[in-house]
């Protein structure tokens, strides 16, 4: 019997599931294959007693239209930084990778797949460079990760944030407001971009743009004649005055290292009213609703051929590599490559000079 164990790691997306039922699928074609899932990433494994589901086709079965992951996520800690509570009450970290790959040999695991972005790559990295056979499979709304395309969930988070833009157009023109709504993106404007253009957006500040704030006064200014005129601007989250830093929140959660971001879209408020700008203006913050709910079809679509293809790669022994979608195809690469940069939206990309001949504002 081969064994293979599959992990969801860092935040949720839509297709997670898309993504699990697509390999138990495909691996029911084959004989001998068992497939399991470790909840939570790769807690279900260090966890005593570990927590590891069997992944048949009743269990996959109609989860594809579903949000989240069946095996849930987490985006603290994980096997090189697993945090322990020390005797005077604080936090550190300890390196548990070679147990929990101990683990995993005496669980008769042949290979693990993880499904994860960035940060879970880098993890799939380092215990591929232990030894581990791993594969993975890339997953972030932010559509951040290099070496392929597309990232499943990206679309359907534009979707949602389109659909924001569409409902804000119609409270913004009543009122004769700026709307601001800021959407998710720590590095990458990917979200913000995309939204702008197909919601017709007349701003959108990105991570990669640091912005001017008159520049962005004046492109807004000219939506108003006489105090009549709306405008709506989709903002990154992590998207920064020029010479400014990222808008970071307070996080005391255990384990959580990354910044956690926030507070774009109320700050760029503040400045355009610093700059002199008088028109009213409301903030709307999409926050989580990006990343849950079904996902659109071309993200299930696109997660039934990650699955499919991810299973093949585990047949062939294609191990310390990420699936990747390069159009037409579905190809493996070296998961050190696809985490070596990141992919960010360049000043030449395609739709950069599409948003500036629609006459959108970028900041800069
Ligand atoms: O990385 C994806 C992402 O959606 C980022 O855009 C965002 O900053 C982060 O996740 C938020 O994560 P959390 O679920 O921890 O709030």
């Amino acid at each position: 019997m081969n064994r293979l164990l599959i992990a969801s790691g860092g935040g949720d997306c839509p297709g997670l599931n898309a993504v699990i039922r697509a390999i138990v699928h495909r691996a029911s074609q084959e004989k001998d294959w068992e497939i399991l899932g470790s909840i939570q990433a790769f807690n279900g494994v260090l966890w005593e007693p570990s927590e590891i589901v069997v992944l048949d086709m009743q269990k996959v079965s109609g989860i594809h239209f579903q949000g989240g992951t069946i095996i849930e996520t987490t985006n603290k800690g994980g096997p090189f930084a697993w945090p322990i509570k020390k005797k005077d009450g604080s936090w550190d970290v300890v390196d548990r990778s070679d147990e929990m790959i101990r683990k995993l040999q005496f669980m008769g695991i042949d290979g693990v797949i993880s499904i994860g972005g960035d940060g879970s790559q880098r993890i799939s990295q380092k215990l591929f460079e232990k030894g581990l056979n791993i594969i993975g499979v890339p997953k972030t709304i932010d559509n951040d990760l290099s070496s392929t395309d597309s990232t499943f969930g990206f679309q359907t988070a534009v979707q949602i944030a389109t659909e924001s833009v569409d409902k804000l157009v119609t409270t913004a023109a009543s009122h004769n407001r700026v709307l601001v709504m800021e959407v998710m993106g720590r590095d990458a404007g990917w979200i913000a971009l995309n939204a702008a253009v197909a919601g017709g957006a007349d701003v959108a500040l990105i991570p990669e743009f640091p912005y001017d704030i008159n520049i962005v006064k004046e492109a807004l200014e000219r939506r108003f004649h006489r105090d009549r005129g709306f405008a709506v601007v989709v903002i990154s989250e992590g998207a920064k005055p020029k010479g400014g830093v990222v808008s970071v929140r307070k996080n005391e959660e255990i384990g959580y290292n990354n910044l956690r971001l926030g507070g774009s879209a109320s700050r760029l408020i503040s400045e355009l009213k610093a700059a002199g700008f008088k028109q009213d203006m409301r903030e709307t913050v999409l926050g989580h609703l990006q990343r849950g709910g079904v996902p659109i079809a071309y993200d299930r679509v696109l997660s039934a051929q990650f699955g499919v293809k991810t299973f093949e790669m585990a047949l062939e022994g294609d191990y310390g590599k990420m699936v990747s979608y390069r159009h037409p195809k579905f190809i493996s690469v070296p998961i050190i490559d696809a985490i070596a940069a990141p992919n960010l939206v360049t000043e030449d990309n395609q739709l950069v000079i599409t948003s500036k001949g629609l006459g959108i504002c970028l900041g800069i």
